[in-house]
């Protein structure tokens, strides 16, 4: 068993990661600025697992925490989630996504170097990939330029990682190549907290179902897809925790800097998550049509061979479980973690 730091582990990716990793018999400390999350998801995590963890709230970029955490700590491994991730505030606000994203991955490498820990497991977004490649997507595809400054940054830090592992072997790094998280905790006590009117699919659809918007606008019903709308591979965000139980396992064990997609290999489409939520959860959702969203592409699936192969990984669920957990925990916390 190891003892891992979780950055980031207050949100929602790093707190359904730290309930597998408590149920797994791993020790954690997390490390979470809160800027898009609160303690309770943590309170929730201990509360599941009847298990303890560590939390220190404070900043990746804050090179004095970091080496405060390893000093306290026999740390074996990172899992980084730490950093921003709206897509329109990157537009915004570029700088400090290139501070969180970029700056904030070098910080907390430096920091482990010095701390003599070199295994790092970061999450990376199939948004690196050149939009021309045709889905499904394959690790071996080139990569591009995302059209927006969030997916730039999580260029640089897969670019800036493979470079450092190139470097020096002592580096051990596992980039996971996330599809679109969706779903939440089988208990309902966990799952998508978005602060706001949220940019993704699946909060945008369960807060129309409980009430808190009033339609769906689907961007764009005029893509060369099945039935017009957007086509994405969507992947229950506890087998994209149970990946980085994988994925730490398979560092444990080598050495390098190597690349996996999380996807289950199967694109939906908007009009299919829609209406698969209707039935699933025997709950309507208005929506309308509405103009494409920029920088949207019309298909992104993945090939996830390469993680069913080498992580011994394999997704367990399937898009209407996806759909009815995200709905569990929506009904059950109306207004996320906030009371
Ligand atoms: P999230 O916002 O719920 O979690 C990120 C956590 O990091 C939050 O708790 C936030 O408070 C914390 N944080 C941000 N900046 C920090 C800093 N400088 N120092 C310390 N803590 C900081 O997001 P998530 O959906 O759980 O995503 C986790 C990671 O996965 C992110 O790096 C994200 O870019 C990446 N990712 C997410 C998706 C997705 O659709 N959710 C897709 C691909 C990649
Ligand atoms: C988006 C980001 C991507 C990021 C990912 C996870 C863009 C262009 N891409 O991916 O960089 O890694 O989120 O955060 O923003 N849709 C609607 N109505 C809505 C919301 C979405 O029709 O209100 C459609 C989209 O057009 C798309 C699908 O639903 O076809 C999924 O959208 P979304 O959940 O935002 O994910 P991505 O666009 O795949």
């Amino acid at each position: 068993m190891a003892k891992i730091l979780v950055t980031g582990g207050a949100g929602y990716i790093g707190s359904h990661t730290c309930v597998e990793l408590l149920n797994s018999g791993h020790e954690v400390v997390v490390l979470d600025n809160l800027s898009n999350s609160s303690e309770e998801s943590l309170t929730r995590v201990k509360a599941l697992t009847s298990k303890y963890l560590d939390f220190v709230e404070g900043d990746i970029l804050d090179q004095q925490i970091l080496d405060q955490i390893f000093a306290a700590h026999a740390v074996d491994a990172v899992i980084h989630f730490a950093g921003l991730k709206a897509v329109g505030e990157s537009q915004q606000i570029p700088l400090a996504y290139f501070d969180n994203n970029i700056a904030g991955t070098i910080s907390l490498a430096k920091a482990m170097e010095r701390a003599g820990v070199f295994r790092l497991v970061f999450s990376s977004s199939a948004t690196v990939y050149d939009e021309a490649n045709i889905s499904p997507l394959n690790e071996g595809m080139p990569t591009g330029m995302p059209s927006n400054n969030y997916g730039y940054t999580k260029l640089i830090a897969e670019q800036l990682l493979q470079k450092l592992a190139a470097a020096d072997a002592r580096w051990s790094i596992a980039l996971l190549r996330y599809f679109n998280p969706v779903g939440a905790h089988k208990s309902g006590c966990m799952g998508e907290d978005p602060q706001g009117i949220p940019n993704n699919l699946m909060p945008y659809v369960t807060q129309v179902a409980v009430g808190r918007r009033e339609k769906l606008a689907i961007f764009g019903n005029d893509y060369d897809t099945p039935d017009g709308t957007g086509v994405r591979d969507y992947i229950h965000v506890v087998d994209l925790a149970n990946a980085h139980l994988c994925a730490l396992n398979n560092r444990l064990k080598n050495s390098g800097c190597r690349a996996w997609n999380i996807g289950t290999g199967k694109g939906s489409s908007v009009l299919e998550v829609v209406k698969t939520f209707e039935q699933v959860n025997g709950i309507p959702v208005s929506y309308a049509f509405s103009p494409r969203r920029e920088g949207d592409v019309a298909t992104s699936f993945a090939d996830n061979a390469r993680a069913v192969a080498e992580l011994g990984w394999q997704p367990k669920y399937s898009l209407e479980d996806m759909l009815a957990d995200s709905w569990n925990w929506q009904k059950r916390n109306p207004n996320g973690y906030r009371k």
